[in-house]
């Protein structure tokens, strides 16, 4: 297995280029599914949770070909005739949550569907409830066995009116997928605002669905009986371009961010400019400056979008953690998102936890450690307390960070930082 290793103590300067997002190419990419016409989806980031997908989804039938060799940006087209197998198994769902939501296409198109229960990473219970009551309710007849969802419906979906009791992201995309192909009108309150839903409802309605209040939080989709295909490019991903933010902020120097959509990381820019950094924004880019002097604590908690983003939280606490005083950071989504808390311990952190509560007090300097990822997000973490410490850190475990980050290392190199993949 592979690890990283990190020798800290340098500045981040020079440029890098925001690849296209992962949690919005997944529901895209599964989106796919809905029509029997080619989709074209290009600004594809190259990670291992996009070729998972593309596994999967090549199992169920679709024809699928990648280009993955530009550093603008991949390429995907997926032809999807027929689908021909229904089942998604555990080998290819346990490695990704997102996986799942492959019912909406196979449920919507086919009928029936044998999924598997989802997995992705352990930072809480994340239950389906949510999912199973929309399927039930829009007239599946389900049954819970062997680690498996089986589903099947013998007519047309029926249209619902639901509200969640937690504006779900995921429940949210697979409302959209299965309503779009429903007969009527249904409506969808509290749903998630996340750009990586208006993404995914702006695809839908190029593709011929008829969707409407998207980016708020009552949305209206009017069923069609099929959809068509389209040509869409990924958005940009703002929890890459937040990290990269954060990195250096933690590492001082100075980083220009291009191909972001600023206004979606801007409740993280201005949590960074009260803790000291200077920011100059423009829609598509941001510099990044941050002096060598400590930065100034600031508690935030997490929050459905707009508030700050659950998964910018394990990096921010790395940052907190030499912060020049004590800061408190809550976290209300997943309520067991703490796992880089131990981890950072190793790099000298003083944090400790009280339910879903932080307390950080900052230390005036990381020292270098051998880590361990825990999770997708926490990964970021453990390199940025490792390009902030002095000497030299391994990561280990780094499957996780493979997941969801694009060239990371390249993009770091690039900036001056002494990042390395070594064999273990
Ligand atoms: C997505 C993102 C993930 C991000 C999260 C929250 C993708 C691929 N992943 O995950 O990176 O951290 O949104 O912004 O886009 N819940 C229920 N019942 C359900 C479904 C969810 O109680 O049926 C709860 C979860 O346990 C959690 C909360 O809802 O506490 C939010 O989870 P959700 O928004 O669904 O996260 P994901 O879509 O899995």
């Amino acid at each position: 297995m592979d690890l990283i290793e990190i020798t800290g103590g340098n500045p981040l300067e020079g440029k890098i280029r925001i690849s296209g997002s992962k949690n919005a190419s997944l529901p895209m990419m599964i989106a796919s599914l809905l029509t029997e016409e080619k989709v074209e989806l290009s600004n594809i980031p190259n990670l291992s949770d996009v070729t998972t997908l593309i596994e999967l989804m090549k199992s169920l039938g679709a024809a699928i070909e990648v280009d993955q060799t530009s550093d603008f940006g991949g390429k995907m087209t997926c032809v999807t005739k027929n689908i021909l197998y229904t089942e998604a198994s555990y080998d290819l769902v346990r490695k990704m949550r997102a996986s799942f939501w492959v019912l909406a296409p196979l449920i919507a198109r086919y009928g029936e569907a044998k999924v598997s229960l989802p997995g992705g990473c352990a930072i809480g219970i994340r239950p389906i409830d949510f999912y199973l009551s929309i399927l039930k309710r829009m007239g599946v007849t389900l049954d819970l066995k062997d680690g498996y969802v089986y589903a099947s419906v013998k007519s047309r979906l029926r249209s619902i009116n639901f509200t969640l009791d937690f504006p779900s992201v995921g429940v949210t995309h697979f409302f959209l997928m299965m309503s779009s192909l429903a007969e009527g009108e249904s409506v969808l309150k509290n749903a998630a605002k996340e750009p990586e839903v208006e993404a995914l409802a702006e695809m839908l309605n190029k593709m011929g669905a008829k969707i409407t209040g998207h980016g708020t939080n009552t949305i209206t989709i009017t069923g069609v009986p099929s959809l068509t295909g389209t040509k869409v490019n990924v958005p940009p991903d703002r929890i890459e371009a937040g990290t990269f933010a954060i990195a250096v902020s933690a590492t001082g120097g100075e980083i220009s961010l291009d191909s972001v959509n600023s206004d979606e990381i801007d409740v993280l820019l201005n949590v960074l400019e009260q803790s000291g950094v200077e920011i100059s924004r423009s829609k598509k880019n941001l510099k990044i400056s941050a002096d060598r002097k400590r930065n100034s604590p600031v508690n935030i908690s997490t929050a459905p979008y707009p508030g700050f983003p659950t998964d910018l939280q394990a990096q921010f606490m790395a940052l907190m953690a030499i912060a020049n005083g004590t800061s408190v950071i809550k976290e209300t989504i997943f309520e067991n998102r703490f796992m880089h808390v131990q981890e950072l311990a190793r790099f000298g952190a003083n944090i400790k936890l009280k339910g879903d509560t932080a307390i950080i007090e900052g230390i005036e300097r990381y020292n270098s450690a051998p880590v361990m990822a825990t999770d997708l997000r926490a990964s970021a973490s453990l390199i940025i307390a490792a390009l902030s410490a002095k000497g030299k850190s391994t990561i280990r475990r780094i499957y996780h960070l493979d997941r969801g980050f694009d060239k990371i290392e390249k993009k770091l190199r690039s900036c001056g930082a002494v990042i390395e993949r070594k064999e273990d």
